[in-house]
């Protein structure tokens, strides 16, 4: 029996393959927690129910001893869960002796050197939930809106996002790149298949030590054919939504156990505010930021914009010289891009980048030109501009900005298993 299914074994004898997560016992009974990576359950062990030898290894055991325990299933409004079970027999697989993360208080530096044991603490179990429902829900929301999953490369002959980010390898003699992004790509499938989405790990080769940047994260790409960037934000509005209520709905036990204040995450409704980004620059500037027309946003800034809304917030209409080649300049402002960063709220920053892509050739020429990218690299992504070119646009949500938000983390290093960081690789 899988513990999460104890429910339907009311009554039964049933056997629990797993871990020991805790112990606790007085002279005539023992409670063993164990998890099997489905939940904790409560096993009660009486001592004139079982043989000796068993009571006595069941005193012995220790964190993380592997066993299988059966016994019978009873509903027990006191213990996890809501049903522990009484037990009959026991095997112990392994008897652990030494097992470093124990129940108080570790740094996280060590923490993560040991990420490989971490996570399977309680918190570590529900922030994984967490980020494999917001995952689920993704696909399912685009699958069923009819974008069709598009799988777009990893090695990659040119650059997406700016090539001062790029992770290279040598691909049989000329450099190669790790993808940054699936957005070119998506826009020639886009062509062929109307409305799209890729999603896949992505990589940066990011120099910036921030609570918001892995060199490596997962991205989930829509695009679509025929759209504005305005109409590109009703989608990533009514997606956004989606995700958080699917959380709410199918994931209550694992944010009580991270103690997520969920009345917030009610407050994700649709419409989101579209605030423009001249606009913004005065917010800031009135909350004492030294900005000016023309910079970019950091953490800090996203930060003070994001903590204005209840809701997530668009800054659209970003000057055009601090974003990427591809985005199509605004014909009624020149300086400015048709583009749209979505905000996330409680100060959480930017978990979408998108909109509307050039599709004027000569104006993309020009822009690729301008940014120094060789032309000859990017002939097929004009061919786009050159054959049936329409107005098209998508957006990138990253996973692990939206799992930090979803569950409130202070960092993104616990929204992924392994987080590849600046100086972290190992394990
Ligand atoms: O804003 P970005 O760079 O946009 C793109 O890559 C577009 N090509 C996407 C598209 O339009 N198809 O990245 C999109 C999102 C960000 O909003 C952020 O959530 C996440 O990807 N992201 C990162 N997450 C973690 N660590 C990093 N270093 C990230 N860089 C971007
Ligand atoms: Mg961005």
């Amino acid at each position: 029996m899988y513990i999460d299914k104890a429910s339907e074994f009311a009554g039964q004898v049933q056997q629990v393959n797993g871990w020991v997560y805790d112990t606790r016992s007085s002279g005539k009974i023992a409670f063993v927690l164990v998890r099997d990576g489905t939940g904790i359950m409560q096993c009660v062990v009486v001592r004139n129910e079982v043989d000796e030898a068993t009571f006595d290894t069941v005193r012995r055991l220790t964190q993380e001893t592997s066993l299988s325990i059966s016994g019978t299933i009873h509903a027990e409004e006191r213990a996890p869960g809501g049903y522990e079970m009484h037990v009959r027999a026991m095997e112990v697989h392994q008897l652990t002796s030494g097992y470093p993360i124990t129940p108080k208080e570790h740094g996280v530096d060590f923490l993560m050197s040991n990420r490989h044991l971490w996570l399977r603490s309680k918190r570590q179990w529900a922030i994984m939930r967490i980020r494999a429902t917001i995952i689920k829900s993704a696909r399912d929301f685009l699958d069923d809106h009819g974008f069709l999953l598009v799988d777009a490369p990893i090695l990659s002959a040119n650059a997406c996002e700016g090539s001062s980010t790029l992770f290279s390898t040598d691909y049989f003699g000329t450099p190669a790149y790790l993808s940054q992004s699936g957005q070119l790509y998506n826009e020639a499938t886009a062509m062929a298949f109307g409305r799209v989405y890729c999603f896949g790990p992505t990589f940066r080769a990011e120099k910036s030590k921030t609570r918001r940047h892995l060199t490596e994260f997962w991205m989930v790409e829509p695009e679509m054919a025929y759209c504005d960037w305005s109409q590109n934000c009703d989608v990533q509005e009514q997606f956004v939504t989606y995700i958080v209520r699917k959380v709410l709905e199918q994931r209550s036990e694992e944010l009580a156990i991270i103690e997520r204040d969920t009345s917030l995450l009610e407050k994700v409704v649709t419409p989101f505010p579209r605030v423009p980004y001249d606009e913004a620059v005065q917010i800031l500037q009135k909350a004492g930021s030294s900005i000016q027309w023309g910079d970019d946003f950091g953490g800090d800034e996203e930060t003070i914009i994001s903590n204005q809304f209840e809701r997530p917030v668009f800054v659209h209409g970003y000057p055009k010289s601090i974003k990427a080649f591809y985005m199509k300049v605004n014909p009624n402002n020149q300086q400015t891009a048709l583009c749209a960063d979505l905000l996330a709220p409680e100060g959480y920053g930017e978990i979408i980048g998108g909109g509307q892509r050039e599709d004027d050739c000569d104006m993309l020429l020009s822009r690729v030109h301008a940014e120094g990218l060789s032309e000859a690299d990017y002939q097929w992504y004009l061919d786009l501009r050159r054959y049936g070119s329409v107005p098209h646009s998508g957006f990138g949500l990253g996973i692990e900005r939206t799992v930090a938000w979803v569950c409130k983390l202070p960092h993104v290093r616990e929204t992924v298993p392994f987080p590849r960081l600046l100086e972290k690789i190992y394990p």
